[in-house]
């Protein structure tokens, strides 16, 4: 049962009907947190309104409800919507004891700055700066008890954006709801609301809620509300045909009857039911004084919420004038206040049908103003100078605005709204190949920071197809390309890409030898045996190079490849990295490369100097501020204490891992494996096999061989004790391919010793396999 049903004034007079069920179910998720609730529908279906009449209660209950808009018309704030909501929870927050991770916020909210603990160091990894705000938000939220966080309209969500809900939805705070709402029909194609991966938390309770339009007896019950015995049962009957039972469309015609009574209900009765929304929107306007409706023509403009100011010189009304403008607006119940004093239309499809009733002449007139006025304003907002030059017609303006909008956002840490603007540019057939390509540029030097992995993909195949483009260029955007198919697609593809990178980037040694590294540490399906070669290229490349990074990165692969191929003289080299005083960027390769060098040592068998390589990155890495490696050399620690059979408290250890790092997958993979092993030598062998597929979703389609053979090591071991050799040869030999021979025996993660076993008894075609036997 609903708590409450029809409460005045949240719709502005008019009754809230129907929808108990929906309400039921929005306030049971909310009242057992942690809780996430989708609620999906069409435009002008209820959702905002649901929720407004859901959180009403929940306040009255004490709940703190914050709310974060996202808009196609947003100008650049990395986290906006989010960030916007948090900027309202001022009050809640407690005088002392938050976390020092909340700081990370403090930059992005300088009015709570002094309620905030001070910000941390800068870091220049975009994954660090992502997981301390994920860390920051989530700390506030728990700080504040019960509350609820309600995004609306996600479907205008940026990439950046939907991970931090997404990370935050995959580690809820206990007394916390997260509430979205979106339209699935304005959904980029093949987008999932929070991200194809999401499910709830164990523990935690997951709603999807569909509206469907009003039925008939909602509709009866909303217009006796507003007209009370005037709401004849034909009257009722017209209001949802012409609505289809969208309350939107239902309410602007009872706005006409009710408030204005210029029209004769039985017109109404008679009305055609195509542009319900329209007919009804338009008789309001028609109504409205001069004033009222240029006021409202500015509105329909500017199309973003805007002060009394601001539409007073779009709309070139003197302030009185104006002001006498807006309050016939208001009254007529066209325009609303949205909160300290910026006026907007009651909904975006009323302001599309407003808009497209300014003749055209005058339109382009009020967009020219809105463009002058707006550059007045401090910080520019480029978007909407953007969207406003566009409906100039003026293409070329447009494209420069938005080109300058993506460097704001860039300059911001804004990567989300920035690689929006920069697909924009790049969806334009008509965009000249030099523009094209210094976008794509610009998408490529972003795409590592987790945007979206297939648009950007995508898109930059799309620009690398012309054959126009010069080389070097070509070589830098298929370098990104590369790069992020490898890093954030697992697709093993990239490395072709970067292959060719290296041909077109002869003149641009630097990001050449960029390319080469990678390729250097490829261990798949055999590309281990050319390794030293791409190494002794990627020396040959930065022999004279002045960037001190490049540099270290050579370094760095050379001492990687000699402690892969178990080379004792690695060790004092490794000895002499630079830990101290160098550059960041130096610095991170040391980083890097004590991480990667101390895994290769466990791999060995050199636990001890495993560990001490491994405790001194971990320092290293929290002086650097570099989150994701402070996590993965703590996993490394973690696995030497499983290797030699400590194993008591380890899975507490991990689950606090997989808390305070989610986005680290390699957390998952090694719990996973970590269980299989365990279960395995208990004898439970279904339990080892379901732990070793949870390793093997956990690491989806990781281009890191080295991490495959290890889920293959433990799925075959269970085949084998499950005395199915065949199975497990069936799973050993494909992994056992990636290998490049027996020079690889140290990369082979326990793979060897079950490959061997299931040779045993499944004779495998020995001419292939004859170095296994050696
Ligand atoms: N159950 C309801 N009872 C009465 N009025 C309603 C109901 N649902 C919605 N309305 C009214 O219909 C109008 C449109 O609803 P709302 O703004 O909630 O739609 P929406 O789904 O959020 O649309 P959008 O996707 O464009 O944001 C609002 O003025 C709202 O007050
Ligand atoms: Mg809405």
């Amino acid at each position: 049962m609903a708590d409450q049903q029809g409460s005045p004034g949240l719709g502005r007079g008019f009754a809230f009907v129907g929808r108990r069920r929906e309400l039921d179910l929005l306030l049971a998720a909310v009242r057992q947190p942690p809780a996430v609730v989708v609620i999906e529908g069409d435009a002008g279906m209820g959702k905002s309104r649901l929720v407004r009449e859901a959180t009403a209660i929940l306040r009255s209950q004490g709940w703190r409800v914050m709310t974060g808009f996202c808009h196609p018309l947003r100008e650049p704030l990395p986290y906006g919507p989010v960030v916007d909501a948090l900027g309202k929870a001022g009050p809640w927050l407690p005088d002392a004891g938050l976390p020092p991770t909340a700081g990370a916020l403090a930059p992005l909210l300088p009015d709570l700055a002094d309620r905030l603990p001070p910000a941390p160091a800068a870091s220049e990894q975009p994954g660090a700066a992502r997981h301390h705000l994920v860390q920051a938000v989530r700390s506030v939220l728990a700080s504040i008890g019960r509350v609820v966080l309600v995004v609306e309209d996600v479907h205008w969500v940026d990439d950046a954006t939907r991970e931090l809900l997404l990370l935050l939805g995959r580690d809820l705070p206990d007394q916390f709801a997260l509430v979205v709402t979106y339209r699935a029909e304005d959904l980029p194609p093949g987008t999932a609301v929070l991200g194809a991966a999401y499910r709830p938390p164990p523990g935690a309770s997951g709603t999807v809620i569909r509206l469907s339009p009003l039925t008939e007896t909602d509709v009866a019950d909303l217009a006796g509300a507003a007209l009370g015995a005037q709401a004849t049962p034909k009257l009722c009957a017209a209001l949802h045909r012409r609505s289809e039972g969208l309350p939107l469309v239902a309410e602007e015609d009872l706005i006409t009857l009710r408030d204005h009574a210029r029209r004769d209900v039985r017109d109404l009765e008679q009305a055609e039911v195509p542009d319900g929304l329209r007919e009804a929107v338009t008789e309001r306007l028609t109504a409205l004084s001069p004033a009222g409706a240029a006021v409202v023509d500015a509105a329909a403009v500017l199309a973003v919420p805007a002060t009394e100011a601001l539409l007073a010189e779009v709309a070139g009304l003197d302030r009185d004038a104006a002001a006498d403008g807006l309050i016939d607006a208001l009254r007529a119940a066209v325009l609303r206040e949205i909160d300290n004093g910026r006026y907007a239309f009651r909904h975006v499809l009323a302001q599309q049908v407003a808009y497209r009733h300014v003749p055209g002449p005058r339109r382009t007139r009020l967009h020219q103003r809105a463009i002058e006025k707006l550059q007045t304003h401090h910080p520019v907002p480029l978007v909407q100078i953007a969207h406003h030059t566009l409906a100039t017609g003026d293409q070329q303006g447009w494209l420069d605005r938005v080109e300058q909008a993506a460097d704001q956002a860039v300059a911001l840490g804004d990567t989300g709204t920035a690689a929006t603007l920069l697909h924009q540019i790049l969806d334009r057939p008509e965009v000249d190949g030099v523009r094209r390509s210094r976008t794509a540029l610009a998408l490529a030097r972003i795409a590592n920071s987790g945007v979206d992995y297939a648009a950007t993909a995508c898109a930059l195949r799309a620009v690398l197809a012309d054959p126009l483009l010069p080389a070097p260029t070509r070589g830098e955007i298929r370098l990104g390309l590369g790069l992020i198919m490898l890093n954030l697609g697992g697709d093993s593809a990239g490395f072709g890409e970067l292959e060719r990178a290296v041909d077109e980037l002869a003149t641009l040694p630097d990001k050449a030898a960029r390319a080469m590294i990678a390729l250097a540490l490829n261990e798949r399906n055999g590309a281990a045996a050319h390794a030293w070669d791409w190494l002794g290229r990627a020396e040959q490349a930065v022999r004279d190079s002045t960037n001190e990074s490049v540099r270290a990165a050579v370094q760095v692969t050379r001492l990687l490849l000699m402690a892969r191929a178990g080379d004792a003289a690695v060790w004092p080299l490794v000895d002499q990295l630079r830990r101290q005083g160098g550059s960041r960027a130096v610095l991170g390769q040391t980083c890097y490369g004590l991480y990667n060098i101390g895994e290769t040592a466990i791999q060995l068998g050199h636990d001890r100097r495993a560990r001490a390589l491994l405790l001194a990155n971990q320092d290293l890495a929290e002086r650097l501020d570099h989150r994701p490696f402070e996590c993965l050399n703590r996993v490394e620690l973690l696995r030497i204490e499983w290797l030699a059979g400590r194993w008591a408290g380890l899975e507490d250890e991990y689950a606090a891992l997989e808390r305070a790092y989610p986005d680290v997958k390699q957390v998952g993979v090694d719990r996973a494996l970590c269980q299989g092993h365990l279960a395995l030598v208990q004898g439970r062998h279904s339990r080892a096999l379901e732990h070793f597929t949870v390793a093997a979703e956990h690491s989806g389609n990781t281009s890191e061989a080295v991490v495959s053979r290890g889920i293959a090591a433990g799925l075959t071991a269970v085949r084998l004790a499950q005395n199915e050799p065949q199975a497990a040869w069936a799973i050993a030999e494909p992994a056992l391919l990636t290998l490049s021979g027996p020079s690889d025996w140290t990369r082979t993660t326990g793979l060897f010793p079950v490959a061997v076993c299931a040779t045993a008894t499944h004779r495998p075609p020995w001419p292939n396999w004859h170095w296994l036997a050696a």
